[in-house]
C-alpha cells in the first residue's frame, strides 16, 4: 500500500508555474520579456527599503521576531488601531489559510463569488470545507444578495474581495455595509482589500472603517502590491474583535515572516506618500488603458485596481498565447477572460498593440 494524500488534497490541480519572463526572452530571442501576470508594481523598490533591507540582511543569521511586533505597532499607530486587533502574515494568501485553518473546516461552507482570487477555492478545500462559489453579476460585480441568500448553518467564512481580482470591479458603501448587516453574527466576513491603494472611487469604502460596532468583520491588506514588496512575502489582517486576530495568530507558522520583510514593510510604511504618489502613475496608465481598449472594442470594465479584466471567452487562451509569442505574460482564465498587469507606459504601448492586433485579426 502507498501513502495518499487526504482525498481534497489529491482532487486538487498540481501548481503549475508560469512564464519566467527571463527565459521566455531566452527562448524568443528578445531583450526582455514583460511579465503583466502577477499584479506587481514595475517600479524598482525605493532606495530608502533597500537600504533597510540590507542593513536588516546582515542578521540573518537570527530568526525574526516571531511576533512582528515592531511591525504590529507601526501598523497599529498608522491605522489607529489596537496591536491586539493586528495579526502579519507570510503574504495576505498566508492570512487566508490560516483563517481558515482557524474558523472552517470538514462540515462547513465558506462563501465567495466566482470569478474571484483564484487561492480561495485551493485554500477552502486544503481547509476541508466545502467552498461555495455564488457568480459574479453580469457586469463582473458582486452579487451580494445571493451571497447573503447563500449563507446558511453551515457557513462560517465569506470573502469579499474589493476589488475584485481578477475582475478589477468594486462594491460601493451602501450595498456592502446592507450586506455586512444581513450576515448573521456567527459567520466571519473577511474584506479582502490586496488593492485598496489604487481605489480611486470614493464610494468604494476603506474598509478598515467599516470595523466599528461589526465584530464578525475583518480586513486584509498586504504590502505586495502597492508597497512594491510582492517578492518579501508580508501583508496583514485587521479584525474587529482582537478575539479574531488571536485565532489567526495561533495558526501562524513560526517565523515565516523574514526580518527583511518586516524591516522593509516598516520601511515601507515610513516612505507610504512616495509610494502612493507612485500608485496614481498607474491609475493614470489603468485609466489610459481602458480607454485604448474601449476604442478598438473590447468590453473592459472599471477597474479599481492595477490590472484590467478583458473578458475575451472562448477566444482567452489564443490571445495568451499570441501574447507570450511576442514576449508579453498576461494571465488567462480559460473560456473566461485575461488579466493583464498595468505595466510601465512602453509595457503597456506593447500590450495594447497586441491587443489591436488580436482584434482586428478576429473580425
Ligand atoms: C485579492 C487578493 N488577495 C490576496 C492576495 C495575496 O497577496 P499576497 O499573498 O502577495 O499578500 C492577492 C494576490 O494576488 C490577491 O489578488
Amino acid at each position: 500500500m502507498s501513502v495518499t494524500p487526504r482525498a481534497e488534497i489529491a482532487t486538487l490541480p498540481a501548481y503549475k508555474p508560469g512564464r519566467n519572463p527571463a527565459d521566455l526572452a531566452a527562448e524568443l530571442g528578445l531583450a526582455g520579456a514583460m511579465k503583466l501576470a502577477s499584479n506587481e508594481v514595475a517600479f524598482p523598490p525605493l532606495p530608502s527599503v533597500v537600504a533597510a533591507v540590507a542593513e536588516a540582511a546582515t542578521e540573518m543569521n537570527r530568526y525574526p521576531d516571531n511576533g512582528a511586533v515592531h511591525l504590529t505597532a507601526a501598523l497599529a499607530e498608522r491605522y489607529g488601531l489596537d496591536p491586539g486587533q493586528l495579526a502579519v502574515g507570510c503574504g495576505s494568501v498566508s492570512l487566508c489559510q490560516q483563517l481558515l485553518q482557524a474558523y472552517a473546516g470538514p462540515g462547513d461552507d465558506v462563501i465567495f463569488a466566482w470569478r474571484s482570487f483564484e487561492a480561495y477555492p485551493l485554500l477552502v478545500t486544503v481547509s476541508g470545507a466545502r467552498p461555495v462559489m455564488v457568480p459574479l453579476k453580469e457586469r463582473f460585480d458582486h452579487d451580494l444578495d445571493a451571497m447573503a441568500e447563500a449563507i446558511t448553518d453551515r457557513t462560517r467564512v465569506v470573502f469579499v474581495c474589493n476589488p475584485n481580482n481578477p475582475t478589477g470591479t468594486a462594491i460601493h458603501r451602501e450595498p456592502l455595509n446592507a450586506f455586512l448587516d444581513r450576515v448573521p453574527d456567527h459567520v466571519l466576513v473577511v474584506l479582502d482589500e490586496a488593492y485598496r491603494e489604487f481605489v480611486t472611487d470614493p464610494d468604494v469604502p476603506d474598509a478598515l472603517s467599516m470595523l466599528d460596532g461589526r465584530r464578525n468583520v475583518c480586513v486584509l491588506r498586504t504590502f505586495s502590491k502597492a508597497y512594491g514588496l510582492a517578492g518579501l512575502r508580508v501583508g496583514y489582517l485587521a479584525a474587529a474583535d482582537p478575539a479574531v486576530a488571536e485565532a489567526v495568530r495561533k495558526t501562524y507558522v513560526p517565523f515565516s515572516v523574514s526580518t527583511v520583510a518586516q524591516v522593509a514593510a516598516v520601511a515601507s510604511l515610513a516612505a507610504e506618500d512616495e509610494l502612493l504618489a507612485r500608485c496614481k502613475e498607474v491609475v493614470a496608465e489603468r485609466e489610459r488603458v481602458i480607454a485604448a481598449l474601449r476604442e478598438i472594442g473590447v468590453d473592459v470594465p472599471d477597474s479599481q485596481t492595477n490590472f484590467v479584466w478583458l473578458p475575451l471567452g472562448e477566444a482567452t487562451m489564443d490571445f495568451a498565447r499570441t501574447g507570450e509569442g511576442r514576449g508579453i505574460i498576461v494571465r488567462p482564465f480559460a473560456g473566461d477572460g485575461a488579466r493583464v498587469t498595468i505595466g510601465t507606459p512602453a509595457e503597456n504601448d506593447a500590450f495594447l498593440g497586441l491587443a489591436a492586433e488580436v482584434v482586428q485579426a478576429g473580425r
